[in-house]
């Protein structure tokens, strides 16, 4: 799990069993930074208030957040890494 900054923008990027997922880096309760939390399985955990997302869906699976993460399409070309921000 790796977060990343571009245009004032958090993304959070994801290897879940090789299969790379990025994912908006800022958690829809209030605003903390999900790279610093903690990855378990398929779900990052809010080092805030410990909300749960899980990381294939973007739902939120554990209040206090209940808006989904919205998802970004994201590949690998040349053993770089490229994320579409605006779908
Ligand atoms: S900021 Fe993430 S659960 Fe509150």
């Amino acid at each position: 799990m790796k977060g990343i900054e571009h245009d004032g923008r958090r993304i959070l990027l994801v290897n879940l069993d090789g299969k790379l997922h990025a994912w908006d880096g800022t958690c829809t309760h209030e605003e903390a930074d999900l790279s610093t939390g903690f990855l378990i399985g398929e779900e990052v955990t809010c080092p805030l208030h410990l909300s749960r997302f899980n990381l294939l869906t973007g739902e939120a699976v554990n209040p206090p957040a209940e808006k989904p993460l919205t998802k970004y399409n994201v590949k690998v070309e040349n053993n770089e890494i490229f994320v579409e921000l605006d779908q």
